[in-house]
């Protein structure tokens, strides 16, 4: 089956580390996001992936290339301006003349796509849509079905007081070409506010699938935490990752830690890192290669993307710090502080 990745979106969420690097290149563990979910479909047996592109498209598709296109047949498909959901999967219609498949660019998950696809063809549905549970919905497109999962209403993004399930979209879905139809070309057209209702309108079969799998859009800062603590407590287990569960600290190659400093699981110091002395490190640490700290810093709860370099006596909770940024010595950072790349603090 051939698969659609929507990945034109800006991120403006995760400003500012996404001012100079699409949320599909975000590290989680070091690595681009994108990279584990390729891995992910390629193990899925998923052959072809028509790339649905617009914020900086040439770095998403440099990176695909030097990783071989992850085994797959990788085309590319780049918007102007933004054309929406639906209007960026109109865009690709060539690509699609069979039952096919679409992921938002932006969800951690292990969901069972093979089952998910035998639920799609014994049900005969046009649009089955991967369904998650949340405790507020108000950020995601709220679905409504009867006890067969036929969807009855879809709400993008309700008011608290419209609320009306707690199964929400979660971005992977199934569609016939039929879908098609139901999108004018060249036109911004949202799939959630418009083709879902539309379909609906039409009374065309559309079904949720839903299933007990670990999900997350990783799309703002609390959530890239979230996914990356996930990923340490073995919540979820990403391609080539040896995280356990609990307490565990990873280390990278050639990383050099230094006796004195006190490290606290689970946390991830990648390939060639430096700890100085006296640091205490942890717990949820994530540290991206060649990064220094230098001594007596602390950091608990954060994420260091790669060449960042922690000044001595610097403290870090719930900091989010990108590529080869520079933190003073002695400098208190507030908690849940992002920093962008290559900054100075
Ligand atoms: N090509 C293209 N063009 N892609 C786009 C565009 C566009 O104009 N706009 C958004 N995307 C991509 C984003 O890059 C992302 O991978 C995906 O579409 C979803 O966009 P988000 O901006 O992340 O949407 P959201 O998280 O607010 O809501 C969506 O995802 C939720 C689940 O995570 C909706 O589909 C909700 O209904 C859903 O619950
Ligand atoms: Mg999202």
């Amino acid at each position: 089956m051939k698969a659609l990745i929507l990945v034109g979106g800006k991120g403006t969420r995760l400003y500012p580390l996404t001012y100079t690097l699409p949320k599909p290149l975000v590290p989680i563990v070091n690595r681009p996001f994108i990279g584990h979910m390729m891995r992910r479909l390629s193990n899925y047996g998923i052959t072809e992936v028509v790339m649905s592109m617009c914020y900086l498209p040439d770095m998403l598709k440099h990176y695909i290339e030097s990783e071989d296109n992850f085994g797959m047949k990788v085309d590319y498909v780049i918007e102007d301006c933004p054309l929406g959901t639906g209007g960026a999967i109109k865009n690709a219609a060539s690509h699609f003349n069979e039952t096919f498949m679409v992921f938002n660019g932006d969800v951690l998950t292990d969901l069972d796509l093979g089952k998910m696809i035998d639920y799609h063809t014994r049900r005969g549905s046009v649009a089955t849509i991967s369904l998650a549970y949340v405790d507020d919905p108000t950020a995601y497109g709220v679905i409504d079905t009867d006890d067969n999962g036929r969807i009855l209403r879809f709400t993008e993004k309700p008011a608290p007081d419209a609320v009306t399930s707690h199964h929400i979209n979660a971005g992977t879905y199934i569609f016939e070409p039929e879908i098609l139809d139901y999108i004018p070309p060249e036109t911004e057209y949202s799939l959630e506010r418009k083709v879902y209702p539309d379909l609906l309108a039409h009374k065309r079969p559309m079904y949720g699938y839903f299933e007990e799998a670990y999900w997350l859009d990783i799309g703002n800062p609390e959530k890239y935490f979230q996914a990356h603590r996930d990923i340490a407590a073995g919540y979820v287990s990403i391609d080539g990752l040896s995280f356990n569960e609990g307490d565990d600290v990873v280390i990278g190659e050639n990383a050099v830690i230094s006796p004195t400093a006190r490290i606290t699981g689970p946390a991830y110091i990648g390939d060639g890192v430096r700890i100085m002395d006296g640091v205490d490190l942890g717990p949820n640490v994530f540290i991206g290669r060649n990064s220094i700290v230098d001594s007596h810093s602390s950091l608990k709860e954060s994420i260091l993307w790669e060449n960042v370099v922690i000044g001595e006596g610097a403290v870090l909770n719930r900091a989010i710090i990108g590529t080869s940024s520079r933190i003073r010595p002695a400098v208190y950072l507030d908690p849940g502080a992002v920093i962008g790349c290559n900054e100075r603090v």
